[in-house]
């Protein structure tokens, strides 16, 4: 069975429920879905060896990948050693609290990470489905309404995480970009170009 790894970081939940639209998606596409947070990930190094799938999930703290999870990711030099990851699909998301928030630096920042374990990266390829009805203030419901392409975006308001923060079109997203992974990981099947 295609196994996809979730590893994230939330400080105060907005981002969790990103992580769980994912894992919902990627579980929905027929993938077995290990959900681990930054800690539990640098715990567990030698499982993620194991997955045909990698998703990096952080909030973006100071325009850039929360700590705990930039702690995850010196971490994984010790895989990048042996180029464990190499050809595994890779894929990332993050959430903030402003609009833009520089949030796409936290996605070039797993890119980037990607790239360097020689995995293969999946953007999300989904159209924003607020675009024709208000570019300036979309609607909440819609499949990226941030209009990130790189990985899955999220905006959520300062309130207590919930329904509805983030909101649903993110989770939305989240949730279609889980499933994306999942399938391409499938596609992908377990072979190395070399
Ligand atoms: C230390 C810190 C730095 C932050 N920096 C940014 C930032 O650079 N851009 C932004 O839009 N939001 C920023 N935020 C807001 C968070 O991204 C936002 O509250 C997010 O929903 C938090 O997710 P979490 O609940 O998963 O931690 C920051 C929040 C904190 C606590």
């Amino acid at each position: 069975m295609t196994k996809v790894a979730i590893v994230y970081h939330s400080g105060y939940g907005h981002t969790a429920l990103q992580a769980e639209a994912v894992r919902d998606g990627a579980a929905g596409a027929g993938a077995e879905v290990l959900l681990l947070t930054a800690e539990e990930g640098q715990a567990r190094l030698d499982e993620l060896k194991e997955v045909d799938a990698i998703v990096f999930g952080a909030p973006t703290y100071m325009g850039g990948p929360s700590a705990p999870m930039k702690a995850f990711i010196d971490a994984t030099s010790k895989p990048w050693f042996g180029q464990e990851w190499k050809d595994k699909i890779a894929g990332g998301f993050t959430n903030s609290g402003s609009m833009s928030g520089d949030k796409v630096a936290t996605l070039q920042q797993f890119a980037i990470l990607a790239a360097q374990h020689g995995m293969i990266w999946v953007p999300t390829g989904y159209l924003n489905e607020t675009q024709q009805e208000d570019w300036t203030n979309g609607h909440k419901d819609g499949v990226n309404r941030i209009g990130g392409y790189i990985g899955a975006m999220a905006q959520s308001d300062n309130a207590a995480p919930g329904p509805d923060n983030p909101p649903q079109g993110d989770i939305k997203t989240a949730k279609m970009y889980g499933a994306r992974i999942a399938k391409a990981a499938m596609r992908w099947g377990s072979g190395q170009l070399d």
